[in-house]
């Protein structure tokens, strides 16, 4: 190999995720569907409509993960279908799971499965849901089905996503259902149960699969400042990184509740990862404010910023937030990463860097063991709609019509590979090619047997 290369370990994980709403389509049974026909609530009154259709034929996607060279793929499971009514379950429901769980296996795709993605079942609404301590059991026996009816196809599993990101966007900037602003108080209470609910769910799932590897997906943000800010904004920087990214890993590790948010123990949870679940998409100024305008959303002249002002492209952040949680000592998944870029500008080049953090943590010994690039497809982003656009591969919600966007070229690349190399940068995002490799130049000729 003439070029050079950063090779991965044989037995990484290249994957990418999704969730059930944003992709099967026609959820009809959960809060999203009867918000999204309320006005105003999406960005220009999209709807998650026919999303990407997966409910009726997710293999033909899974056709093409795997002709991406991917061996996993993280999805998530919809609570309003499985369990349509309280305690009614659909076996019809779980036997279309069990088709997509095996179609991923005969394509040598290993499923991570998430039980809990940001929807809930209306009736679940209706009682109340993470403000009332009923849902703990309610859980349990959701997870009860899923373990005896498809627990024999699920290795990796994570109970809820992005905690956090859901109590935000729901309680505090009330762009999630219902959208009735609750405030700090109703959405802390919302975050023990979502404790609960992820301890009692581990121990469904490892009671009858011990093997089986339990955790959550937790998106670690950076909260930075400015080299001019004051002791106050950096003390206000340390306050939200630690109740964002610290407050529910370190639940999770010692099964206590913060004493300065009310304290407590809960039951059973210490311990309760057996691997950690980051999904890392940028870093953050903030505001002074515990509501919606708390993130900053300006990144400063120079940043590279991705779509409808989303996020910096910040990729020496993914270096830093495996750093932060090397400490728990438990192998490591990225279980999203991505960013939205319908003109596939920035994609290339993001996900090389990225990957590079990944292959620097490697090099290190650091245990990072797969990478699930956000997202497959396009799909429905929740109160963006179809706005932004996050696939490897694009998708017209309308037709119906798949396009590889050149990252899903270079995804491939790097998955049939195990690499990221000087020949690929060169290519797919050449200006960066003095960054990630400094001091290479694109060979002048096709090396014998890496003709191209
Ligand atoms: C969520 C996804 C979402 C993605 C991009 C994550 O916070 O888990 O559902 O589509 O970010 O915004």
């Amino acid at each position: 190999m003439a070029e050079a290369t950063m090779m991965f370990p044989q037995d990484f994980l290249w994957g990418t995720a999704t969730s059930s709403h944003q992709v099967e389509g026609s959820n009809t049974n959960n809060d999203w569907w009867v918000f999204e026909k309320q006005p105003g609530k999406i960005l220009d009154g999209n709807k998650s409509g026919l999303a990407c259709d997966w409910w009726q034929n997710a293999e033909a996607d899974l056709d093409l993960a795997a002709e991406m060279g991917t061996n996993a793929h993280r999805l998530s499971l919809e609570w309003s279908r499985i369990e349509p009514e309280p305690s009614v379950f659909d076996m019809a429901a779980i036997e279309r799971y069990r088709q997509i769980l095996q179609a991923m296996r005969e394509r040598g795709i290993e499923p991570m499965v998430t039980l809990h993605h940001f929807s809930n079942p209306l009736w679940l609404v209706e009682k109340g849901d993470f403000n009332n301590d009923i849902i703990v059991e309610y859980f349990q026996r959701y997870t009860a089905k899923v373990v005896d009816t498809l627990g024999d196809l699920i290795p990796k599993w994570i109970t809820i996503n992005e905690p956090m990101v859901y109590v935000f966007m729901r309680y505090l900037d009330n762009v999630f259902p219902p959208a009735s602003r609750n405030g700090f108080g109703a959405g802390l209470q919302a975050v023990r149960h979502m404790l609960h609910c992820h301890a009692a769910a581990y121990h469904t799932i490892k009671d009858k699969y011990p093997a089986a590897q339990v955790g959550a997906a937790k998106q670690l943000a950076l909260f930075d400042t400015r080299p001019e800010d004051g002791f106050f904004q950096k003390w206000w920087a340390r306050r939200i990184s630690w109740l964002f990214n610290d407050v529910w890993l370190r639940a999770m590790h010692n099964g206590r509740f913060p004493r300065l948010l009310g304290g407590g123990k809960i039951k059973n949870l210490a311990g309760t990862y057996d691997y950690m679940g980051i999904n890392y998409y940028t870093r953050h100024y903030l505001n002074f404010s515990l509501r919606g305008d708390l993130l900053a959303n300006d990144w400063g002249a120079g940043a590279v910023v991705s779509d409808g002002n989303y996020g910096e492209v910040y990729p020496y952040g993914l270096y830093r937030v495996i750093k932060h949680i090397l400490p728990y000592n438990k192998p490591i998944y990225i279980t999203e990463n991505g960013l939205p870029d319908a003109a596939d500008k920035l994609r290339p080049g993001f996900i090389l860097d990225h990957l590079r953090q990944i292959w620097h943590a490697i090099s290190f010994c650091f245990p990072v063991m797969g990478y699930y690039h956000w997202s497959l497809i396009d799909n429905f982003e929740w109160d963006r709609g179809w706005t932004q656009r996050f696939g490897l591969i694009e998708v017209d919600p309308e037709t119906q019509t798949r396009t590889l966007r050149n990252s899903g070229r270079l995804y491939q690349e790097i998955c049939q590979s195990y690499s990221i190399s000087s020949d690929m940068t060169a290519r797919y995002a050449p200006d960066l090619l003095p960054v990630m490799f400094p001091g290479e130049r694109p060979l002048p000729f096709a090396a014998p047997g890496n003709a191209r």
